[in-house]
């Protein structure tokens, strides 16, 4: 090196350096599939495979109950679930949020919105519908009547006889009360 001139040794540095950058980049082999694995995915169009086809001598479980009228459903549906504080306590969380607002939280027609409707509820506690089978209130639930809205998309099966325990617990408390008042 002695003897060249600095410019060169600077030139003949820099050389070096960038050499060695090249040396330690990745192979071109490995580094370039990176750059269209976004868009070579996988893809999966829909009804590309057939839907399953569902086994001979079976009927979906959840949502899929065939329609019936109120009638057919008072018959015909009834409640799996034991009042266990667990099922009440849903019932309830359930029934406050969908059926309070026009029945109100004591279940007697006086909900915060009651007042706008063209016929507002009577008591669910007393009267007809206490003497209504579970499956009657559960059909309402899921199906609606005249102006109680259907609650179908928002109340699993579960939930639905949730509601329907805690309303029938509702109702037992205020015979009770009833009673000892010695109405
Ligand atoms: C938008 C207000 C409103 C909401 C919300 C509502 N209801 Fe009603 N419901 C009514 C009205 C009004 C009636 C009285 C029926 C009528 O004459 O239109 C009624 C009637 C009923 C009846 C009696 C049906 C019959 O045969 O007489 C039941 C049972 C009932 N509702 C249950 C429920 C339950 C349970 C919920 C919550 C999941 C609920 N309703 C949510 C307004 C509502």
């Amino acid at each position: 090196m002695i003897g060249l001139p600095a410019r060169v040794i600077r030139a003949g540095g820099l050389m070096l350096a960038a050499a060695i950058a090249i040396a330690a980049m990745p192979a071109p082999a490995t580094c370039f599939p990176w750059s269209i694995d976004m868009y070579r995915g996988p893809e999966i169009q829909p009804f590309a495979e057939a839907p399953r086809v569902t086994p001979a001598d079976t009927i979906p479980v959840h949502g899929g109950e065939p329609s019936m009228s109120l009638d057919q459903a008072a018959i015909k549906m009834h409640n799996p679930l034991q009042a266990t504080p667990e099922n009440l306590a849903k019932g309830k969380q359930q029934f406050n949020t969908y059926c309070a607002p026009c029945h109100g939280e004591s279940a007697q027609g006086n909900g915060p919105v009651a007042h706008i409707l063209a016929k507002p509820p009577k008591s669910l506690l007393d009267g007809a519908i206490k003497d209504r089978p579970d499956g009657y209130i559960y059909g309402v639930i899921r199906d609606g009547v005249l102006s109680s809205p259907s609650y179908a998309q928002e109340l699993s099966v579960e939930q639905r006889w949730q509601v329907v325990t805690y309303l029938r617990s509702m109702q037992s408390a205020a015979a009770a009360k009833a009673r000892l008042a010695g109405n």
